[in-house]
């Protein structure tokens, strides 16, 4: 089936992409990095599912409704080549990564709010909604690291 998108869902998309690609990016540069098999774990685990946020963005981009399964996860996809890591100093803390990736997520989320209440298709809308969900259990993720690390104690 091909998707006629609409110039603003096709520009939203354009942005959800490159956040995509950041995400991808940074958790492969810190799972990298970190000395903590328990983070980098958690890392790998994150890069997996934005990588499959990418494939699915990509595929709406080019027209094509992604396929879903019946758990709304969309079925692997070949991987496009990662781009380069961000260059991080050695030094860098698992706390310094941590809360870049939290505020990562917090932002990502947020513009994939955006982005739904723009979709004029609903197959879209219904993606998009899907992904947040992923974010916002990233953002679950790393906010229960944090606690159980003495890192984040809100009162
Ligand atoms: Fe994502
Ligand atoms: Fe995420």
């Amino acid at each position: 089936m091909i998707m006629q998108l609409t110039q603003k869902e096709r520009m939203l998309l354009q942005d959800q992409l490159s956040h995509e690609q950041a995400c991808i990016t940074k958790y492969g540069s810190y799972a990298q990095q970190t000395q903590d098999p328990q983070l980098r774990q958690l890392f790998i685990q994150h890069q997996q599912h934005e990588q499959q946020h990418y494939n699915t963005i990509s595929q709406f981009l080019q027209g094509k409704l992604p396929t879903m399964a019946p758990g709304g996860q969309s079925q692997p996809q070949p991987s496009p080549p990662l781009v380069n890591a961000v260059r991080v100093p050695a030094d860098q803390t698992n706390d310094f990564m941590c809360h870049d990736l939290l505020m990562t997520e917090k932002y990502v989320s947020n513009t994939y709010d955006t982005a739904i209440f723009e979709c004029a298709h609903p197959q879209l809308r219904q993606a998009l909604q899907h992904i947040q969900k992923e974010e916002q259990q990233h953002g679950e993720d790393i906010f229960n690291y944090m606690q159980q690390h003495g890192m984040y104690n809100p009162q």
